[in-house]
């Protein structure tokens, strides 16, 4: 691999690639803490550059049928399939993801765009019957306008073309602003949007201050839809933001997902699904599985078999084809890693495999966790860790696991292991989480709606859902007197 060079990329606004001469942000790969790249250190200026190009663009984008915009997103859906290694290596450069992982996040990125451009052809109206026999009823359907599309930097292509997908496909014009860590795979986005013959301003990109370009958008009545997948804490100031132009708001936020063993449930089964769902991305997933509820009667057999696997996994720089287990973010991550592993130790946890950092390459690693004999005291049972630790509580039945799971401000997602298709279903019922795995640790796809209940967000990305998100109705009364 490697075969990305360093260089100093630039941001592209109304077709133009741009940002020469403004300051640069280092984009450092965390797995050896190399700087793999530059962005422009953009700002207000730029974004309402991009906002302005955006809303001359709106108004011809828009009016193209659904069926144009369609060979758009087709021509960029292949491209991406076509560059998907360089896109995979720039996204375990800039952001340490391994590179198996990367792969199938370009192809998971792929798959919104090619989804979304099929979906916007089927944008229907309503014809509502009247209560009256000269009048016609009609709903028609309208793209909301300028979009702005926030994004995290664990999934740095998926998280764009699940917004950006639905959004131009319904006749929206696109500002993106990617996150300081890794903007790389959004610039290289850009490009295959240049090269599948976008017009000018239809897609824009700026880089740079999050709180300077985010306070362009807030303030700019041009933007009317916000899509932003990142924190709560920031979710809620967009919340506030939002409200004096009453923009349209998308919000994916934090989850703090359980993940429930109950006693019928196989147990191979439930480990390969632990696996897949907490492992993911190092941890770093809004969705990972974050507090383990095993009952008592598999408890024993669950962590043994659990350990044993999560022992073979192999942890280092992500550019290794070999490796399963990548670096932290930054620094940060890495210290809330540690903290929260200590707090569980400290009250009286017991680590079964794992518990340390890992200093390997100027890198900043954490090994792969187990933890055993949690309680709802220990913090990593009441915050998300984002990281590789798996902290397991015994509970004794399935009211217990419900009240437990409930039990948190968040509701993005949730896992039940069980064979008993009644209980599974009737423990589903009561779980306040917007996406449920059942015997499955991967429920992500593009044609799924994704988003959580409570304080993990409004709305949904993904399905049709994830298109209506991007179109207002407009009734029309039609007088034929
Ligand atoms: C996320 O972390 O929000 C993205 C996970 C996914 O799309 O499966």
């Amino acid at each position: 691999m490697n075969e990305v060079k360093m260089k100093n990329y630039l941001m592209n606004i109304n077709g133009e690639w741009v940002g020469e001469g403004l300051g640069t942000i280092d984009v450092v790969n965390p797995a050896n803490g190399q700087t793999v790249g530059t962005v422009p250190n953009g700002g207000e200026e730029e974004a309402t550059l991009a906002i302005d190009a955006a809303h001359e663009a709106f108004q011809t984008w828009s009016q193209k049928t659904a069926y144009e915009r369609a060979g758009y997103l087709k021509r960029l859906h292949q491209l991406i399939l076509d560059n998907q290694e360089e896109l995979a290596q720039i996204m375990t450069l800039e952001m340490g993801k391994p590179i198996n992982e990367s792969r199938g996040e370009v192809k998971y990125a792929a798959s919104f765009i090619e989804w979304f451009a099929e979906e916007g052809k089927r944008v229907y109206g309503e014809t509502i019957p009247s209560h009256i026999s000269s009048k016609r009823l009609q709903v028609w359907k309208k793209p909301v306008g300028v979009v702005a599309a926030i994004t995290p930097w664990n999934f740095p292509a998926a998280m764009l073309t699940r917004k950006m997908g639905p959004a131009l496909a319904a006749g929206c014009t696109v500002v993106m602003k990617p996150s300081g860590e890794s903007p790389l795979s959004a610039v290289k986005l850009m490009e295959l949007c240049e090269e599948a013959g976008f017009p000018k301003g239809v897609v824009n990109l700026v880089t740079g201050s999050s709180s300077k370009i985010a306070k362009a958008i807030m303030d700019n009545a041009k933007v009317r839809k916000i899509t932003f997948t990142g924190s709560t804490e920031v979710g809620k100031i967009l919340i506030r933001q939002s409200a004096d132009q009453v923009k349209r708001l998308s919000l994916e936020l934090g989850g703090h997902a359980p993940l429930i063993v109950l006693d019928d449930a196989d147990v191979e089964v439930a480990v390969k699904g632990v696996m897949a769902s907490k492992f993911r991305n190092a941890g770093q997933t809004c969705i990972c599985a974050n507090r383990i509820y095993v009952q008592a009667g598999i408890y024993d057999a669950f962590v043994e078999k659990f350990s044993e696997a999560v022992e073979e996994l192999s942890v280092g720089n992500g550019v290794d084809e070999s490796v399963d287990i990548g670096p932290l973010i930054n620094q940060a991550g890495l210290d809330k890693v540690k903290n929260h592993v200590q707090d569980a130790i400290t009250k009286g946890a017991s680590v079964v495999t794992g518990g340390e950092a890992i200093t390997k390459d100027g890198g900043v690693f954490f090994a792969p966790t187990v933890i055993k004999d949690v309680d709802q005291s220990m913090v990593v049972m009441q915050e998300e860790t984002f990281g590789p630790v798996a902290p397991i509580q015994k509970i004794a039945s399935d009211e217990e696991a419900v009240k437990l799971a409930n039990d948190t401000p968040y509701g993005l997602a949730a896992y039940v292991f069980s064979g008993n298709v009644a209980r599974g279903t009737r423990v589903i019922e009561q779980l306040n989480f917007g996406i449920v795995g059942w015997n499955d640790g991967a429920p992500s796809a593009a044609q799924v709606p994704f988003g959580g209940m409570k304080e993990s967000g409004i709305g949904r990305e993904g399905g049709h859902e994830g298109l209506d998100a991007f179109v207002e109705s407009q009734y029309v009364s039609i007088g034929m007197e």
